[in-house]
């Protein structure tokens, strides 16, 4: 068969509504000019992902190197015995108490969140989530049919929740869900008791369930990081989602939990499990140690990142005209930037522009906003680089603000 017969044939060939709208991530567009410049001897920092750049626990090479079972059978769909029983560990270590039978194990936080909202949702239901929000909401929304409704936030107060009204508006007879992330990403922002007290109370009035992404739980610097398990009042309806990847530096394995006390959510959960078999057998037994003892591997971890959000931080000061705040968690911060299109500054900086043969590459915010032309002007910063590093980075920023201002004025 001739090539041009095939392609008439592709051509014929419908693919889904979903197709269309499931997004590429939009963190990924930049990355390819980024390496084209690397080619080109261009030394690129990285500051558009958050990818971490420090060693996993030798525990887990060790635990990997021993295992010694004859064969790598199917786990059981929940999760194996051992894992469960070292998630269960973990939480009690938080003072979150979580039976075995209320956890399942899944292929990362990731597959969590598409379980709890294949669990609660029907095609076309609402989650509300808080702009900017972790892009990959979008993907796992399009992949379980469910619309996500945006209460946008705003740099002015670090990202921080509205008054409860405001709030309320956006809460239909479709919504079914409220999704946050605490400690959040893409901000940094920590929610107070009061906030967390907030979405509750929303919660309640509205019969909604809460769906708490609490993958960046340790990295709290400023503020702790409350869990939706430590409000009695949320028992009933919060779905937590979990993940060893960011504080065990261990993204590659994939190992993350849902936890309820709901247990028809749970046994749902387990369904949607048992339909994809298990998660990776050997991963499960590697993370096990570190969760049933998470104290000594992030408490280092933590504190270099406290120091590089202080890096950022105090490096921002320097640079006129940007807005930014203080994030209290998590790796990552929003800044504004002084200037209109954030992601035409981030492709020209990356495309055109060096410094002594140096540049750096940024995520443009918009990608984490749901309403068209929100945050325009503001990218997110990844603290995945060592001190030095992001110090040289900012610098950088600096250099490129100005000639960037100088040439498009
Ligand atoms: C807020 C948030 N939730 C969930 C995830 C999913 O991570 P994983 O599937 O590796 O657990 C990420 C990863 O970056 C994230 O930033």
């Amino acid at each position: 068969m001739r090539e041009s017969d095939v392609a008439e044939r592709v051509e014929a060939l419908r693919l889904s509504r979903r197709a269309g709208e499931m997004q590429a991530s939009p963190l990924r567009k930049l990355a390819s000019i980024a390496e084209k410049r690397k080619m080109e001897g261009i030394k690129v920092y990285h500051l558009n992902i958050g990818q971490p750049d420090l060693p996993t626990s030798p525990a887990v090479f060790e635990a990997i190197r021993s295992f010694s079972l004859p064969t790598i059978a199917y786990a059981p769909s929940n999760g194996i015995p051992v894992a469960l029983a070292a998630w269960k560990k973990y939480y009690a270590h938080y003072g979150i108490q979580f039976e075995e039978s209320e956890l399942i194990v899944t292929a990362g936080g990731s597959e969590a969140i598409i379980f709890a909202m294949c669990a609660i949702c029907d095609a076309g239901d609402e989650v509300m989530v808080f702009e900017p929000f972790y892009t990959n909401y979008n993907g796992f929304a399009t992949i379980s049919d469910v619309r996500l409704v945006p209460v946008s936030l705003s740099i002015n107060n670090g990202f921080h929740l509205p008054e409860e009204q405001e709030i309320e508006r956006c809460i239909t007879s479709r919504t079914r869900a409220i999704l946050f992330c605490n400690p959040s990403n893409p901000t940094g922002t920590i929610y107070a008791k009061e906030e967390m007290e907030r979405l509750v109370r929303l919660a309640r009035k509205h019969d909604l369930f809460l769906i708490s992404d609490e993958v960046y739980r340790e990295f709290a610097y400023d503020a702790e990081a409350h869990s939706i398990m430590d409000f009695p009042d949320a028992w009933d309806r919060a779905i937590v989602v979990d993940s060893c990847s960011k504080r065990f530096n261990v993204c590659g394995a994939r190992i993350g939990v849902l936890a309820s006390h709901h247990s028809g959510v749970v046994q749902t959960a387990l369904k949607f499990g048992m339909a994809r078999l298990s998660v990776a057998t050997i991963e499960q037994a590697a993370v096990s140690p570190l969760l049933g003892d998470p104290g000594p591997y992030t408490a280092p971890l933590v504190k270099e990142f406290r120091h590089r959000r202080d890096v950022v931080y105090d490096g921002l000061k320097k640079i006129p005209g940007v807005t930014f705040y203080k994030p209290e968690g998590a790796f990552y911060i929003v800044i504004g930037l002084p200037l209109r299109d954030a992601d035409h500054f981030a492709r020209w900086l990356i495309e055109e522009y060096e410094l002594n043969g140096e540049t750096v590459l940024l995520a443009p915010a918009a990608g984490f906003y749901a309403t068209p032309n929100k945050g325009a002007n503001e990218v997110r910063l990844a603290f995945m680089l060592n001190a030095n590093d992001l110090q040289r980075s900012l610098d950088i920023l600096q250099a490129a603000l100005d000639r960037y201002g100088k040439a498009h004025h």
